[in-house]
């Protein structure tokens, strides 16, 4: 069973260094984390897997990793200046700005000012002047480099559509409302795929796009009957979509987005070209003087065809709420209750660990160190060479951060040749040869 409320999880993540606050020595700054020792290596295979799945595991999509400062002028042709906005409003009694549509029950809300429209872009400055005019924005999506990266990928691949550009990485939004931990943040990850399709078949690649990330939430432990889809009206579709599906989980605090498949047309490719009335788009786009490049490719007939995108985008942070969500268990042993995160192997902060059962016994510390060695050397994850606390302490800690297996080195070992393997979720122990040990390791992934 998931846990049943965030703070149990917020209390495992500051206990056992998944998560903390930013700047928290200075009083921390709200909607900003800092990933610890576990929390760093739970979010990099959570990336991994999402890019295996995506790009590796795929013949049709390229990966890219680009600049997180965006000229304005990207941002002004993909429509977010204008329009990536909320509304906000100042209570005049308790002296708090709310989003308009989520002033919270302990704000009397009768004394608000009429909603005013606020962009939620960070501004920097670039280069040493500032004179207000040379500044760029921290991206908020990392969709729209992924646009203006179009034909430098199609001319340095020679791809042809169907085809996709991935991408992973932060972005920025000065959110005025957070929401319950890492939900709703100020900087987040986002892993974004744009996948280019011909105009006509787009409806078809979103449903298959739907499915395939079901699929991939499955394979991560979060079951389909904690999902829910739920079409995006067409009144509250973002302004570049024709159709969106949200992936909706059942977080503690209630059911809300995991991911986004929108539909996202022509209409960003067709906002960075230039000469835009020769590339027959369907969507409408504001005109473009400022591109240098035409971002279509051409037909069998030699015309401009501007492949429509569709877009599976999602949050790393809430991935990683979803996920440790649907690990966390809470046991009862014997009168006595263990804490289990029951995370799929290839997402375990620590694949195994290494426990030398006397901490100052030479040998079998050395011979702990060689396994540890050896298992480290097949390049799975992490392996964690254990050196203190009692076996039962390092038992309980493994289990609470989803270590899959412990293996325990003793006199035996020296002996025979033998480890014990305790498997995290049956607690069951086993005698392994170390010859086999490799294989049992290899087996959990
Ligand atoms: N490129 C499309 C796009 O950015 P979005 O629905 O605004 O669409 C996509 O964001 C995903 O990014 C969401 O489904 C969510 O997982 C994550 N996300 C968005 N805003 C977030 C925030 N403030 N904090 C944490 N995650 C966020």
């Amino acid at each position: 069973m998931p846990a049943t409320n965030i703070e149990d999880l917020i209390a495992l993540c500051k206990r056992r260094g998944f998560i903390f606050q930013s700047s928290e020595i200075y009083g921390g700054t709200q909607g900003l984390y800092d990933y610890g020792p576990l929390g760093v290596e739970l979010k990099n295979n959570i990336k991994n897997s999402w890019w295996r799945s995506v790009v590796y595991e795929r013949d049709d999509v390229e990966g890219l990793d680009a600049a997180i400062l965006t000229k304005q002028s990207v941002l002004k042709y993909s429509g977010h200046e204008e329009t990536f906005t909320d509304p906000l409003v100042d209570c005049k009694s308790c002296g708090e700005r709310f989003r308009a549509d989520q002033v919270p029950d302990y704000c009397r809300k009768e004394d608000l000012t009429e909603p005013r429209q606020f962009n939620l872009m960070f501004k920097t400055n670039i280069g040493p002047v500032d004179d207000g005019k040379t500044f760029a924005y921290l991206r908020p999506e990392t969709a729209q480099q992924i646009f203006t990266n179009f034909k430098n990928v199609v001319d340095s691949t020679s791809r042809n559509v169907p085809f996709g550009i991935a991408q992973i990485g932060k972005a920025f939004r000065n959110e005025i409302t957070l929401k319950s931990f890492i939900f709703r943040v100020r900087e987040f990850e986002q892993m974004e795929l744009e996948f280019f399709v011909v105009p006509g078949t787009d409806e078809d690649w979103h449903k298959k796009w739907v499915e395939l990330r079901i699929n991939w939430w499955e394979k991560q432990g979060v079951p389909k009957k904690s999902l829910e889809l739920y079409e995006v009206p067409k009144d509250e579709l973002a302004h570049y979509s024709k159709a969106t599906v949200d992936i909706m989980y059942k977080f503690p605090h209630g059911v809300e987005e995991l991911e986004g498949i929108a539909n996202r047309t022509d209409f960003d490719l067709g906002s960075h070209s230039k000469n835009q009335d020769e590339l027959n788009l369907k969507s409408k786009v504001s005109e473009n003087n400022e591109s240098n490049a035409k971002l279509a490719l051409k037909d069998e007939n030699n015309n401009w065809m501007v492949p429509f995108v569709i877009e599976p985008s999602a949050g790393v942070e809430r991935a990683i709420l979803a996920i440790l969500n649907e690990a966390y268990h809470l046991e009862k042993i014997e009168d006595k209750e263990r804490i289990v995160l029951k995370l799929k192997p290839h997402l375990s902060p620590i694949k195994a660990a290494i426990i030398p059962l006397k901490k100052n016994d030479e040998k079998i510390v050395a011979k702990a160190k060689e396994i540890k060695n050896k298992l480290q050397s097949l390049g799975l994850g992490r392996v964690l060479f254990e050196n203190s606390g009692n076996i039962g302490k390092n038992y309980r800690r493994h289990d609470e951060i989803g270590t899959p297996i412990c293996i325990t080195i003793d006199f035996e070992t020296l002996e025979e040749e033998t480890v014990t393997v305790r498997d995290r979720d049956t607690m069951s122990q086993k005698r392994v040869s170390i010859t086999d040990l490799e294989e049992v390791f290899k087996d959990l992934f």
